[in-house]
């Protein structure tokens, strides 16, 4: 597969492909060793995402999801800390290839960080990006209670500002949000989707269930909907925090 950064840049919306047939239906999932966070690292500058936390956190911990399909290689990556502050543990770098988006991959790394950090007893985490970088996933996470809005003037000033060490800061990302991550809550809603993933032992292999997979587009949802189920669509509207 020859990356292309234009085409993955402008794909946020490529989740909308659910009908089709996965590439693959048989995944590793590990964390990533320091060759392969070094060739993340590489694929994320292609991709002109941030790599802040990788380059500046040296207890961050990557976790990817390989495809088993020949020749097909990374095809997911998510970031996760505890240690580098404590008072301030995040989540970063989430990413799945576009063509293998929709499948429950996405889900499948962030449960398995969020059950990391909840295995440690951490129950909140925090997570920062461009307030325009995904608005349709920001929107559905925010009304389901999974993320809360936090106003920056409420930080650390030295947690904000690791951002004036991104690459994007103040260019790709104009607008930083920050966001309080209910760990709990989005474990209990993870394994309701796909079921428990254990990270004590890894890698490990995943098979894809296709009777998971969403099969219509993730839309918009009512305020107070609750936690999100794997039901079909609601009614747009736009929360106050955008
Ligand atoms: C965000 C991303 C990782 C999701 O990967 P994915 O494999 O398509 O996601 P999944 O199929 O596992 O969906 C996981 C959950 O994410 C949410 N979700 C994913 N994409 C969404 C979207 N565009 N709109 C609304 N919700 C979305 C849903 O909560 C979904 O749970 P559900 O099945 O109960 O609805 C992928 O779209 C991506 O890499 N996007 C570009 C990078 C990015 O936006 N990263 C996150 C912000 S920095």
């Amino acid at each position: 597969m020859v990356y292309d950064p234009e085409r993955y840049r402008n794909a946020s919306q490529a989740h909308l492909q659910a009908d089709k047939i996965p590439p693959c239906f048989s995944f590793e999932l590990g964390w990533a060793d320091m060759p392969m966070r070094q060739a993340i690292l590489g694929l994320m500058t292609e991709l002109g995402r941030q790599t802040m936390n990788l380059r500046v956190m040296p207890t961050a911990r990557l976790l990817y999801v390989r495809s088993l399909r020949e020749g097909d290689g990374i095809v997911g990556w998510g970031g996760v800390d505890a240690e580098f502050n404590p008072r301030y543990p995040e989540v970063f770098s989430l990413f799945v290839r576009p063509d293998y988006r929709t499948y429950t991959l996405g889900l499948l790394i962030e449960l398995a960080r969020y059950t990391y950090l909840l295995d440690r007893g951490i129950e909140r985490v925090y997570a920062r990006m461009d307030r325009a970088s995904n608005y349709a996933l920001l929107q559905y996470r925010v009304t389901h209670g999974l993320f809360q809005p936090i106003e920056r003037a409420s930080l650390d000033p030295a947690y904000v500002s690791l951002c004036h060490g991104c690459e994007l800061y103040g260019g790709d990302c104009a607008d930083q949000a920050y966001f309080l991550v209910d760990v709990r809550a989005f474990v209990r809603h993870g394994e309701n989707r796909i079921g428990r993933v254990d990270v004590s032992e890894m890698p490990r292999i995943f098979e894809l269930r296709p009777e998971l997979i969403r099969r219509n587009p993730r839309l918009p949802v009512l305020p107070g909907a609750g936690p999100p189920d794997g039901g079909v669509g609601r009614t747009a509207f736009k929360p106050h925090w955008l």
